[in-house]
């Protein structure tokens, strides 16, 4: 059977952090996916293509097996509802932390607290696990905005050097999980494509 394997990745930070791994196998992109605007491309191993999608895209994407493949940060794992993903390693790559955030100087506020985040569903967990009810409020992204101009009391967001937050008056309150980029592989081709996708894993482990 002429099989080949299709690996899913977001433009950013995941592109940029996993195309030197793929380069240390060996693998090579037909051309520079950061500056074509193709979403699909053929590598110098015949049986492996790459895609590129939103990060937030890629679960579904290996879910239900149009990539085999995904490399996607927890963030994004942790917010997607789906159980047809294996997390088999961590690649160590786009390490940061999720985190509540908020203005140096609080507000304090009568009345549930306002939070804005892309994260909802790991904000909703969060404050649940406290037993604290709040209002989350769903953004996209520029999350650091929101109590500027008070939209939300507070904020869930990445935070890696902090630097965001400091130029615009934030501070960390409390880190709820650290985050790195996982690799995510589809149930059915885990089992179907073992022979491909098993010394792909392998080859990956070994160079980590
Ligand atoms: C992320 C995150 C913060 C920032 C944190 O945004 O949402 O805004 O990086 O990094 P720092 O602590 O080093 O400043 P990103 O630039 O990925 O853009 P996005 O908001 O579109 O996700």
């Amino acid at each position: 059977m002429n099989e080949n394997i299709t690996i899913a990745l977001s433009k950013g930070r995941i592109l940029e952090q996993t195309l030197p791994l793929l380069a240390k196998l060996g693998i090579q992109p037909e051309e520079d996916p950061d500056s074509s605007r193709k979403l699909i491309f053929s590598t110098n191993e015949e049986h492996i293509k790459l895609i590129i999608i939103r990060a937030s895209d890629v679960p579904t994407y290996v879910e239900y097996g149009a990539a085999d493949i995904g490399i996607a940060g927890k963030d994004v794992l942790m917010e997607y509802d789906g159980d047809g993903l294996y997390e088999p390693l961590d690649l160590g790559i786009c390490r940061c932390r999720l985190s509540l955030a908020g203005p140096k100087q609080t507000q304090s506020t009568n009345g549930r607290l306002r939070i804005a985040t892309k994260y909802v569903r790991t904000t909703r967990d969060y404050f649940a696990a406290k037993g604290q009810q709040v209002e989350i409020i769903k953004l996209y992204g520029s999350m650091e905005l929101a109590p500027v101009l008070g939209l939300a009391d507070l904020i869930v967001d990445l935070v890696e050097s902090g630097n965001t937050l400091r130029a615009n008056g934030m501070e960390e309150i409390e880190k709820i999980v650290d985050i790195s980029s996982r690799l995510v592989v589809n149930k059915a081709a885990m089992k179907m494509k073992q022979s491909l996708i098993k010394p792909f894993i392998a080859r990956l482990s070994d160079i980590l």
